[in-house]
């Protein structure tokens, strides 16, 4: 079934977090969804807006609908750390079951401000949205170059965000970063949980799931995380297989062929990751 997020928080409760996956092509899509079937778990499957433009709203939304229908998992669409309103209310109105409106980057109450917009809008539609407080950032060439504590999440932030914008997600930085794939992050235990205790009503968000040790994922599953994002593994061991097989390609060799252990990687790692979230 096609769900919004709040949907498949509720449904999932008490079986750990639910994995978020990011979408970088049209081809990955059934290959995604067939690996949460194998495991039987739902997924949220997630692009950036660049992706979206890339394949077509309505093009990618009219394919996860169709798959999610005929499917026995719960399928979420989610639009990834957007920071243009419009282009959220477009995803919304073309048929996203949830949204992320990403304004980490300003200051708290313009965030408040911008988030609350975008969670009135979505609201009336059916739609869930996640909201960011601290900086998440990202890694040059894979690894972190600097752990800032000034960008962790402030409990207090937290606090007042949630409550005055209504969300349904929050992306928290506990000491992860986007793109870590050549080493592991440190994560600050001690802030999860103190967040965890503080906010009742959200679901608590874990983004750079590619630099997080299987133990510390199983940890965060565990202990607080509703929702954890690997993004840049998938598309890391994407392009390892299709290295292997496009210079072995002649003009009359079947694109599918050359994708198929792509694909087949890719639903491995999903499995793999989902195994960790689940702690029932
Ligand atoms: P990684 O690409 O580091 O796995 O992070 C994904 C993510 O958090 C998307 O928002």
């Amino acid at each position: 079934m096609y769900k919004n997020l709040r949907e498949l928080f509720k449904e999932n409760e008490g079986k750990g977090a639910i994995g978020a996956f990011n979408l970088h092509c049209f081809e990955m899509l059934p290959a995604m969804i067939e690996a949460a079937e194998e495991n039987n778990v739902p997924i949220i499957i997630q692009t950036s807006l660049g992706t979206a433009e890339y394949i077509g709203f309505e093009t990618l939304i009219a394919a996860v609908k169709s798959l999610a229908e005929r499917s026995n998992i719960n399928v979420c669409l989610h639009m990834d750390h957007c920071k243009d309103i419009d282009a959220i209310k477009r995803a919304i109105d073309c048929g996203y079951s949830s949204v992320m409106y990403d304004g980490s980057s300003l200051p708290l109450e313009e965030n408040i401000k911008n988030t609350r917009e975008v969670v009135e809008y979505a609201k009336e539609r059916n739609v869930s949205v996640e909201g960011e407080v601290g900086s998440i950032g990202g890694a040059e060439e894979g690894v972190v170059v600097s752990q800032n504590d000034a960008a962790y999440t402030k409990v207090e932030d937290a606090l007042k965000f949630v409550e005055a914008t209504g969300i349904d997600a929050l992306a928290v930085a506990i000491g992860t970063t986007h793109g870590q794939y050549k080493s592991k992050a440190k994560l600050n235990f001690e802030l999860m949980n103190e967040l965890r205790n503080s906010l009742n009503n959200v679901g608590l968000v874990l983004h750079g799931g590619t630099g997080v040790s299987d133990e510390d994922m199983k940890r965060c599953a565990r202990d607080g995380m509703k929702k954890i994002n690997v993004g840049t593994e998938l598309n890391k061991s994407y392009i390892e297989e299709v290295n292997k097989t496009f210079p072995t390609a002649t003009p009359l060799t079947s694109l599918r062929k050359l994708l198929g252990p792509a694909n087949e990687r890719m639903k491995e790692i999903i499995i793999e990751k989902s195994s960790l979230f689940k702690i029932n």
